[in-house]
């Protein structure tokens, strides 16, 4: 989690730092700061969003300058514990992202060496171990602290009266934009896209040192060359383009999402014949790609005949499965810690690796040996909506490739259909929503990780206690949640399951809860056991499951709106979860 950027060139640093930052927001929202360099060291730290204090920030004068946007893991949110932190002299600024695990015991030393620290946090150690190596070179005094320093970082450096910014990396990511007669610096590429399309990621444990006129990068004491990718995103997709949040944004663009990553699955050869080849996979993911993730385990199972199972990323350590031969690691981000420690551990115990991520360069890539990217476009909100509907559409097609199209036509019917779905009135279910402390979501197949994922799209964003079931299982427990203040919406489609998906259903209406069921237009049975009917053009399953995941989408986003939520930056949320 945080965000970091850093700039060096011929504009005032402030201003380029504290957009960066806005473009970095998913990733923490509950302080922010920035350093320039005049060549006197500034510092500004604010409690709160960045829009809120980003013209005092835009103040400080300088070329040279670092910013962090902070998710408090060590600490309160403060001001005191908002990064930039510095020296005791104030001379040597540090912005972190990451975790120094070793933090305590390094500053008891500091302590016995008469530092006091300013601090709750684990990055304050940083500018205090520089500061004792520093003599005029910066990049030799970081050179020489980072070899004790245990965990993860990105860091972003800078020192009063040296015209330098310094970088460097171990298990956070950190991308380097080229620009002309500038740099840009940013835990993504997203704060690039402004003024560069080149970028070099760097590689763990490399330090830099950039210039005005240029930059060096060093590991483990020499120098490297790393290459130049060119950044496909513009800076266009990374805004809200007129709509009220970025949420509402990405539910628009998925039609493209969905359309643009079955296209690029196509290409996926290598990817696929690893998968046709394997007698087994286990699937790793967190949250939002774990749902996604389910969706493929029935499909491979189903279509394929392969058995798949979805292990979540933080609980794989507990029983990897000895002989699993191929595990595939599902990452929106591709920055997930337990997502990445999983594939990590799998990799260790002979299995082959695979990776299914929407985030160029990111470093779920370096773990895996084979990547698919999805093509969903920058997603901000932390809420995750395209990135989903990406990640069905390639294990959709991953499954069509690996059976010899056996749902070429369904796909293309998820296409024509998907715009139609994005402008439903759903105010009636959205009126029951808003008014439930509970809300369940039910489906059975397919349509139990759907309902997981409404129900996690609900409870993120509208702060509502959500739950999705198997259908099946709501007899054995939930079923004492029941009342005619707990409503419960349901998918009932016709296929292999409508009979008994339609006898759990009045099942509950029995029990007096309020149903919201997503169906089939003209089912006149569904219509007259449900409250309120949310209709779906005539689909196959596959594209109900998809209609059905966009359409719970948006109930989650307008109940959000209609309550007051923060809908882009739910509370105590981050978009990349770093840590484990
Ligand atoms: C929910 C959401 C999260 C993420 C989860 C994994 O809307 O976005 O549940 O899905 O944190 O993130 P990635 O896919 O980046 O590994």
């Amino acid at each position: 989690m945080c965000g970091i950027v850093g700039y060096i060139g011929y504009r005032q640093a402030a201003p380029v730092c504290t957009s960066g930052l806005l473009s970095l927001e998913y990733r923490g929202y509950d302080s922010f700061g920035i350093a320039t360099l005049s060549p006197a060291l500034s510092l500004c730290k604010h409690l709160g969003k960045i829009s809120d204090a980003k013209t005092s920030a835009n103040h400080l004068e300088g070329q040279i300058g670092i910013g962090h946007t902070r998710w408090a893991t060590h600490g309160v949110p403060s001001e005191i514990n908002a990064h930039p932190h510095v020296d005791r002299n104030k001379k040597i600024a540090v912005v972190h992202n990451g975790i120094i695990e070793n933090y305590a015991e390094l500053k008891r030393g500091l302590e016995e060496r008469g530092v006091v620290f300013a601090s709750q946090t684990d990055t304050e150690v940083i500018p205090h171990l520089i500061a004792e190596k520093y003599t005029g070179d910066l990049l030799a005094a970081v050179t020489a602290i980072l070899p004790i320093l245990k965990g993860s970082y990105a860091l972003l450096i800078l020192a009063e009266d040296n015209e330098t910014l310094v970088a460097a990396r171990k298990g956070s990511p950190l991308v380097l934009g080229l620009g002309d007669k500038e740099y840009i610096l940013g835990s993504d590429a997203l704060p690039l896209l402004e003024y560069t399309k080149k970028a070099v990621y760097f590689e763990d444990g490399d330090a830099a040192v950039i210039r005005k006129d240029g930059y060096e990068i060093y590991n483990a004491g020499a120098p490297v060359s790393r290459p130049v990718t060119e950044l496909e995103w513009s800076a266009d997709v990374a805004r809200k383009g007129g709509f009220q949040h970025y949420m509402l944004k990405e539910i628009f663009e998925q039609p493209d999402a969905f359309a643009n990553t079955l296209s690029v699955v196509k290409r996926c050869n290598e990817f696929i014949d690893q998968i046709r080849n394997a007698h087994s996979v286990t699937v790793v993911a967190c949250g939002t790609s774990a749902n996604a993730s389910m969706v493929f385990s029935y499909l491979m199972e189903r279509v394929c005949h392969i058995p798949t199972r979805v292990v979540l990323g933080s609980e794989f350590k507990y029983f990897p499965t000895p002989g699993t031969d191929l595990v595939i690691g599902v990452s929106q981000s591709g920055e997930t810690a337990d997502t990445i420690a999983a594939l990590k551990l799998a990799k260790n115990l002979g299995a082959q690796t695979l990776a299914v991520t929407n985030v160029l360069g990111s470093s779920i890539t370096r773990v895996a040996s084979s990547v698919l990217y999805t093509r969903a476009g920058p997603e901000i909100s932390v809420a995750a909506t395209k990135s989903f509907i990406s990640q069905v559409a390639a294990f959709m097609q991953i499954t069509n490739l690996l059976s010899d199209h056996q749902i070429e036509f369904e796909l293309a019917e998820i296409r024509r259909y998907l715009p139609d779905v994005l402008s439903l009135d759903l105010s009636k279910a959205v009126e029951l929503c808003t008014a439930a402390d509970t809300l369940l979501y039910i489906g059975r197949g397919m349509f139990y990780p759907v309902a997981m994922e409404g129900a996690l799209k609900m409870k993120e964003i509208s702060y509502i206690h959500a739950e999705g079931y198997a259908a099946g299982e709501l007899k054995h427990g939930p079923f004492a949640l029941l009342s005619p203040e707990t409503p419960v919406i349901g998918m009932c489609f016709p296929d292999a399951v409508y009979p008994v998906m339609m006898s759990n259903l009045k099942e509950i209406k029995a029990r007096s809860a309020p149903l919201i069921a997503l169906g089939r237009k003209d089912d006149k049975d569904l219509d007259e056991v449900a409250d309120v009917c949310i209709s779906l053009p005539a689909v196959s399953e596959y594209g109900a499951v998809v209609l059905s995941s966009v359409i719970l989408q948006q109930l989650a986003y307008h109940t959000a709106v209609a309550l007051g939520r923060d809908v882009d930056m739910p509370r105590n949320l981050a978009k990349s979860v770093t840590v484990e």
